[in-house]
């Protein structure tokens, strides 16, 4: 017996080089018990039979919503009856042509079709070109998708169908099944029972009725820990300064505006949470009076304009009272000295933890969808330094350094 024998799994193949490699994860599913119907896109066929598939799984394959013979034309509510039948549906390779019917519930085929009717989970496991990956409309697809609760195995770097090298490879075909079992055995819900606060963004400080201080924080990483959190079986809760993201599947979000602000939405619920990750890029300074109408240039002298500007809350600071057994996980952003500066941090905000990162390094930083962080531990630990990934697997990784403090 195996966590996954018995389970109904649908496996979704699209077009892509690695569709061969579905083939071994039939195989392999079906050898560990699972019962396994498979669906093809029509490009798929492009690249394997539909043969191979039926035959491996000694059932009939789907691919077209109309085929001129078989059971679909005469029920035509098949793609229903499957998204019923379902305890998972595995998308493995997926294309970005898919993940984006996905996104915007696109149901021309079978496979989309099915997607859509789903009523379990879902899981995907995207294969393409490393320029099509990190196309900001594949990455902002993804997002979504993961906001919604879609699982997605990562991709792996290596060398690509076209010759070139990045990340865009199928996952391990090893590493796709330990994700399925993961998921039936609730090991990826190892978070469960525990309480996480999230902050995420920056914030923003009026100076006059129209404008305002902020930074260019996109609230991706908070947003991205928030969701792999919630994905993993936390309650969270996630105060976020204005962003442009939809709300992660099962988190409790609040809205702010200032660091002020932040700070009264995180002081009112640090003593429910077990951990507070602290991503917010909190403005350090605000204007000391900000009027309530819109400045104008005649009330400067010629050539010149000054605000005068007060210090803001340090939240991280500020909540160290309250802290207890709970665990603070903190972030710094810094382009100079950046280990020294990050380990003063630890020591002033008292943190478990704090993540580094150099916006100046390629791929890091504010508004991308990846990231390259050390984290560094106040026990005195040894730092892990991660490689540049995505800000979704970052968060994952964080969390498992999390788990181990709780
Ligand atoms: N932070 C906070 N309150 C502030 C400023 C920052 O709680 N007023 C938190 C951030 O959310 C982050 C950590 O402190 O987790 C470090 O933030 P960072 O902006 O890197 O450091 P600062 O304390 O603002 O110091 P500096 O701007 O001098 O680098």
């Amino acid at each position: 017996m195996t966590t996954i024998s018995g389970k109904k799994i649908i496996l979704g193949v699209c077009g892509s080089i690695a569709a061969y490699k579905s083939a071994f994860l039939l195989r392999e599913l079906t050898r560990k018990g699972a019962e396994v119907r498979v669906v093809m896109t029509p490009s798929a066929a492009n690249f394997v039979a539909p043969l191979t598939f039926s035959s491996l799984s000694r059932n009939q394959v789907h691919m077209e919503m109309f085929p001129e013979k078989g059971r679909a034309t005469a029920a035509g509510t098949w793609h229903i009856e499957l998204g019923v039948w379902a305890d998972l549906m595995l998308v493995a390779p997926i294309t970005a042509t898919t993940i984006a019917k996905l996104t915007y519930g696109i149901a021309d085929n079978f496979l989309t079709s099915i997607a859509l009717a789903l009523r379990g989970p879902l899981m995907i496991a995207p294969a393409m070109d490393a320029d099509m990956f990190i196309h900001p409309a594949t990455s902002s697809n993804l997002s979504k998708l993961k906001e919604r609760g879609v699982f997605v195995i990562e991709p792996e770097e290596g060398e690509l169908a076209s010759g070139l090298t990045g990340t865009g490879r199928l996952a391990e075909v090893d590493k796709i099944v330990e994700k399925v079992e993961a998921f039936f055995d609730g090991r990826h819900r190892d978070l469960e029972g525990k309480k996480i606060l999230v902050s995420a963004g920056p914030t923003q400080e009026a100076i006059d009725a129209v404008r305002f201080i902020s930074n260019r924080s996109s609230g991706k990483m908070g947003f991205s820990i928030a969701t792999a959190a919630a994905q993993r079986g936390a309650e969270v809760k996630l105060v976020t300064g204005p962003v442009g993201l939809e709300t992660p599947r099962s988190v409790e979000r609040k809205d702010v505006t200032t660091a002020q602000e932040m700070y009264l939405a995180l002081d009112r619920n640090i003593d429910w949470c077990d951990a507070l990750i602290m991503t917010a890029a909190v403005a350090d300074y605000r204007v000391a009076a900000p009027p309530d109408r819109k400045i104008k240039k005649s009330e400067f002298a010629e050539g010149e304009a000054k605000i005068d500007l007060v210090e803001n809350v340090d939240i991280l600071k500020q909540l160290t009272p309250r802290k207890g057994k709970k665990v603070f996980i903190g972030f710094a952003l810094e382009t100079d000295d950046v280990l020294a500066n990050a380990k003063k941090k630890l020591t002033s905000k008292s943190l478990d933890a704090i993540v580094v990162n150099n916006p100046r390094e390629k791929g890091s930083g504010f508004g991308t969808d990846t990231n390259k962080v050390r984290i560094l531990f106040a026990g005195g630990g040894d730092d892990v330094d991660l490689p540049l990934l995505t800000k979704y697997e970052v968060a994952q990784r964080i969390l498992d350094q999390l788990k181990a403090f709780l």
